[in-house]
């Protein structure tokens, strides 16, 4: 099963990486710093531009995108635009774009949080876009052709990422995260919020 990961370099993406190579798959990561194939989810070309260059994959996964993290007073114009457009938009299209890349029954996975749902003074514009990218998998999923599954991994607060940020909490190994994108490539859920 070939599998395309978005942000395999990232605290997440490279436990992720792991994981996926561990069950057998052939994964080819593609970020922005990646060469040849490099993309750029705030940019829909750069999206497009990667999926011409792809070829078929069985799967398609992102561990990828930014959103901006302030009080809301403080939230600018710019910043809920960079929001919506590097990992809401970049998400949903890597799904409108990649569809006649995917093998019949293949599958999307894309990456929401935790924000979504239980959010935290600071995270008004994260999470409009996590639930964006929950509701947007939620229907997707019934449209989605020839047997193609979508789903969105919703990860907790990663243990290295509070460490790196010397937040407090225990948060969730990105090694444990992981799983959850692995169950959602080789399992058979389709529309799910995956919540690790
Ligand atoms: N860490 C957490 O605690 C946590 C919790 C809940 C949800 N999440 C979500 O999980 C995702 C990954 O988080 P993370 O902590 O693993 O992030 P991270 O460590 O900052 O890694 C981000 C990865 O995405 C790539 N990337 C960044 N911007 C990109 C762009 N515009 N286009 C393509 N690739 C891009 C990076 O590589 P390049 O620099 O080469 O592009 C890197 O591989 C994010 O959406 C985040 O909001 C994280």
């Amino acid at each position: 099963m070939r599998v395309l990961l978005v942000g395999g370099s990232g605290t997440i993406g490279r436990e992720v990486a792991a994981a996926l190579k561990a069950q057998g798959l052939d994964v080819v990561e593609v970020s922005r710093h990646t060469r040849p194939l490099s993309v750029d989810l705030a940019q829909p070309e750069s999206i497009r531009a990667m999926y011409a260059a792809l070829g078929r994959v069985d799967a398609v996964v992102s561990a990828a995108g930014e959103a901006k993290f302030a009080p809301l007073a403080q939230l600018g114009d710019g910043d809920f635009e960079l929001s919506l457009r590097n990992k809401l938009m970049g998400q949903v299209n890597l799904v409108r774009f990649g569809l006649p890349n995917l093998n019949d029954g293949g599958s999307f996975t894309l990456t929401s949080g935790v924000l979504a749902r239980s959010p935290m003074p600071g995270s008004a514009a994260i999470s409009l876009v996590n639930a964006g990218l929950e509701g947007f998998t939620r229907a997707a999923a019934l449209e989605a052709p020839r047997g193609i599954r979508v789903n969105v991994v919703s990860p907790p607060w990663v243990t290295e990422t509070l460490r790196a940020l010397k937040m407090p909490g225990e948060g969730l190994p990105a090694a444990q995260v992981a799983r959850a994108y692995v169950r959602s490539v080789t399992g058979q859920e389709t529309g799910a919020v995956i919540e690790p």
